[in-house]
């Protein structure tokens, strides 16, 4: 794929091309970025290695991805906001994979829950509950949310609303939860999307 896409790159810094010449090469480009994105993912998928599972400090955790996703996507501190409701918050889980998952249900609030004048408000919300002992960490944003009747798809993969989408993000997210016997499921919310992890007993540590 990079050297289909690095050929259509040449061939379009020549000169006396037609218009109707470049946009069949912008057409090869931009597709064969997005074939490349897919074969990515899907080796991410296969690639991926067993659960490493480490003692984390969600709260402590959650606050510094929060730093490193405003700053990779130059966020204000206002476009994505932590709060945690009690602490201590530590459960068992693989770090990588922990970041794997947010990123992807971040990503997904960047690309498809901005308001609507483009405006974002991720929220990334922690606590415990009770009978039975559980602690969650929801992933929120106040877009257009999903529709009903496309809920019980999301999950699928290759399953995507958006032109350049591949449908990996939420498919792979799952399956790095289950890797790590966590839940991920998505809440139906009056506005906005809101997906909401579950860490049960036998991973809370304290
Ligand atoms: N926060 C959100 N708000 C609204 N719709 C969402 C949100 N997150 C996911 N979706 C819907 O779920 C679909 C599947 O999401 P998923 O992350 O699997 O794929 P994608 O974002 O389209 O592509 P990619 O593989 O690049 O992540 C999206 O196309 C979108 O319709
Ligand atoms: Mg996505």
């Amino acid at each position: 794929m990079s050297a289909i896409s690095h050929a259509a790159q040449l061939l379009s810094e020549g000169t006396g091309l037609s218009d109707e010449e470049r946009h069949l090469l912008a057409i090869i480009q931009r597709n064969s970025l997005r074939i490349e994105e897919t074969v990515r993912s899907v080796l991410t998928l296969s690639r991926k290695r067993q659960s490493l599972p480490q003692r984390v400090d969600l709260g402590e955790w959650s606050l510094a991805f929060a730093a490193e996703f405003r700053e990779r996507h130059r966020l204000n501190d206002a476009d994505l906001t932590v709060s945690v409701a009690s602490a201590p918050l530590v459960i068992r889980a693989d770090p990588d994979h922990l970041h794997q998952i947010i990123a992807n249900l971040c990503d997904n609030a960047l690309v498809h829950g901005r308001g609507p004048n483009g405006e974002l408000n991720i929220r990334i919300q922690l606590g415990r509950l009770h009978l039975p002992e559980r602690i969650y960490l929801e992933v929120c944003d106040s877009g257009p949310g999903i529709s009903p009747e496309l809920v019980q798809s999301i999950f699928e993969p290759f399953f995507t609303t958006q032109r350049q989408g591949v449908g990996l993000g939420l498919y792979i997210a799952r399956e790095l939860a289950i890797a790590n016997g966590i839940q991920l499921s998505h809440l139906t919310q009056p506005q906005g999307a809101c997906f909401c992890l579950t860490f049960g007993q036998d991973l809370i540590l304290s």
